[in-house]
């Protein structure tokens, strides 16, 4: 198909994070960085950047010449989020980056080689791969299509990636009165021995188990990995689904993307008639080492994915249910910049679902020897209310953990985030990523620091679903 010409566009890369206008009015807004650190806006109008430049504290404007085939790939240094020892492994971000280049040009050479039979030069088309901006944590790309949805697999270690939308984006902050219901849930908050019991029917032999399925450690998976265009992610997918729908729920594969593995979306109904929903997720998908699809994801993110399965079998034993409706969601595409929670959040807000909170389960069983089992909570994107609710239900009902903020940033609440629906996340650690294997093809259950009991602590966060008011049978009291 023959790409067409579009409009010149003008990119604007701030650090500036985004108030709830845009800093000038002939700016749209373009979304938010995976790591929240930068806000992109963009214009089709030159005059544009002389209005808007005396508004910013900072960004650069990147002109972008646009056909009906270019993606713009945003890539970022994790750096911040990851600790020091794992840091000084890694490249310098430079030279990461022309490693990176060099690894897609040569990938583009191997695929022109094999479709065209003719010899091609070393250096691909300014339409197939331009690099537009650069600084030491940062790259934008304009790239071919085709080529934006494969690209994580270049990625050197502690990058990640993400597409910006030529289309403008809705800046959707957490309306005041969905802020105040979360609030009104913190203050009733309160020990509830009922709620107790039904979180301490968690089990770790069942943590385990599920997880050797996932990564493939248990033989009778077969998955040896769940990269999001893996087969082994497929055959995830199914088994998830029946595993939620044996616990009572109603589940559905959700494609968001072609060529992506699906969400697995799971709902219990509410006993009463309310549209109110809580929503808790993980993503099911990986990312293994530099170059290689293989992606066992026991720590990343089968740790959150295995919570998940633990809550939905505590719901079936105990028998519990809920007033208000309880959605439970395992995301792919979330490697590749939150893309299948990006799709579900945006068509919760196009419904205009009425979610009270959501919060994102990512990376919860590494524990690092010497140091406290822990909770990490997010420094920069989510709703600070919901991070206290999270805080003070872990007070209550896992005391053993030590909770703290962390830097480790990107996960799929930060989809919600953007609808302006309140967020969280949970995660292993009050402090940066210390996982040696994280983002790497040995991340299996089967190791040192992976530990179950801070993995079973964390998933306790399920008690937040009290919130949707409950009933357990007679015999369970
Ligand atoms: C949450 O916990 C903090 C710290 O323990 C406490 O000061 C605060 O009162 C709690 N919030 C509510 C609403 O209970
Ligand atoms: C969970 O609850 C069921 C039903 O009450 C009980 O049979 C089972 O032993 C409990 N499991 C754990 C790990 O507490
Ligand atoms: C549920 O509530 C809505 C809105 O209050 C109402 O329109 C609807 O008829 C109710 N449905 C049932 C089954 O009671």
């Amino acid at each position: 198909m023959l790409a067409t010409t579009l409009a010149p566009f003008i990119l604007l890369v701030s650090k500036q994070l985004p108030a709830p206008t845009q800093p000038h009015p002939c700016l749209s807004y373009h979304g938010l960085s995976t790591s929240g650190k930068y806000s992109f806006f963009g214009t089709v109008d030159e005059t544009c950047i002389t209005d808007a430049v005396p508004l910013l504290e900072s960004g650069s404007f990147v002109a972008v010449d646009y056909n009906s085939r270019s993606e713009l790939v945003w890539l970022e240094s994790e750096a911040e989020g990851i600790d020091e020892s794992l840091r000084s492994k890694s490249l310098d971000s430079y030279d990461a980056v022309a490693l990176f280049l060099q690894s897609v040009k040569s990938s583009l050479v191997v695929d022109y080689a094999a479709q065209k039979q003719h010899t091609i030069s070393e250096e691909p088309s300014a339409d197939v791969l331009q690099v537009l901006h650069q600084d030491a944590g940062s790259v934008l790309l304009r790239v071919d299509r085709s080529l934006a949805k494969s690209i994580d697999t270049h990625l050197p270690p502690f990058w990640r990636s993400m597409t910006i939308s030529r289309e403008p984006q809705q800046l959707l902050p957490v309306p005041t009165s969905a802020v105040d219901r979360v609030r009104e849930i913190l203050k009733q908050t309160k020990f509830d021995p009922t709620v107790a019991s039904l979180v301490n029917n968690i089990s770790v032999t069942d943590l385990k188990n599920d997880i050797r399925y996932l990564t493939g450690e248990d033989p009778k998976s077969n998955i040896l990995s769940r990269h999001s265009f893996s087969d082994g992610v497929r055959v995830a997918a199914h088994w998830l689904k029946g595993l939620f729908e044996h616990t009572g729920a109603t589940c559905e594969l959700s494609p968001f993307l072609s060529g992506f593995a699906p969400n697995v979306i799971c709902s219990y109904p509410a006993t009463v008639n309310t549209t109110e929903t809580i929503l808790v997720s993980a993503h099911y998908d990986s990312r293994g080492s530099f170059g290689t699809t293989r992606a066992p994801g026991g720590d990343d993110d089968g740790s959150g994915t295995v919570a998940l399965i633990s809550i939905a079998r505590a719901i079936a034993r105990t028998g519990v249910t809920f007033k208000k409706n309880i959605q439970l969601c395992a995301f792919a595409g979330e490697e590749q910049g939150l893309l299948g929670s990006r799709a579900y959040a945006r068509e919760m807000r196009e419904k205009g679902a009425d979610l009270t909170l959501m919060v994102q389960a990512d990376m919860l069983a590494y524990h690092k020897a010497g140091e406290p089992p822990q909770l990490g909570l997010p420094e920069v994107i989510g709703t600070p209310e919901v991070t206290q609710l999270v805080a003070n239900l872990s007070a209550i009902y896992s005391p053993e953990l030590t909770v703290g903020f962390t830097a480790a940033c990107c996960s799929d609440h930060q989809s919600f985030h953007e609808q302006g629906f309140p967020a969280t996340q949970v995660f292993e650690r009050a402090g940066p990523i210390v996982d040696p294997m994280y983002h790497n093809s040995g991340d299996l259950s089967d190791r040192e620091g992976y530990d179950f009991e801070q993995l079973r602590s964390i998933a306790k966060f399920a008690t937040l679903l009290h919130a949707a008011g409950y009933d357990v049978p007679e015999s369970a009291q």
